[in-house]
């Protein structure tokens, strides 16, 4: 699984297992599996990554998003997850 196979996961499935806050957990499904890989591709252009990202996904993101990863993907100061960090807390990258 690739960083953003794993990014994508977490949208539709949700993630319970980071611990990362004690009883907070994320839901699967904030958007639909249809833009799920969409959305991926602009929280990996948030981490400065490369990934052509349609228009739509901005929006999609900041809608269902960012009330809790911050615009920025930033987490908020550390309240969520900081979706920009060359290592995500569930995805090990080499
Ligand atoms: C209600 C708040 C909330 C919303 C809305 C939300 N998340 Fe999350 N997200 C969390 C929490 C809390 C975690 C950590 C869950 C855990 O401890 O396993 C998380 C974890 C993640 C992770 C894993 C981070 C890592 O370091 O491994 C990704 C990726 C992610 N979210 C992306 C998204 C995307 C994309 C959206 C919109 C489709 C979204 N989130 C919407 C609260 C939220």
């Amino acid at each position: 699984m690739d960083r953003k196979a794993y990014i994508i996961d977490v949208i539709n499935h949700g993630s319970s297992r980071l611990h990362f806050k004690k009883n907070e957990i994320m839901e699967g499904g904030y958007v639909s599996k249809e833009d799920a890989p969409k959305v991926a591709c602009y929280v990996l252009h948030l981490a400065k990554k490369e990934c052509a990202y349609p228009h739509e996904a901005e929006a999609l993101f900041s809608s269902n998003c960012a009330g809790c990863h911050g615009n920025d993907g930033k987490g908020a100061g550390g309240v969520y997850p900081d979706l920009t960090r060359e290592r995500l807390l569930g995805f090990d990258q080499e």
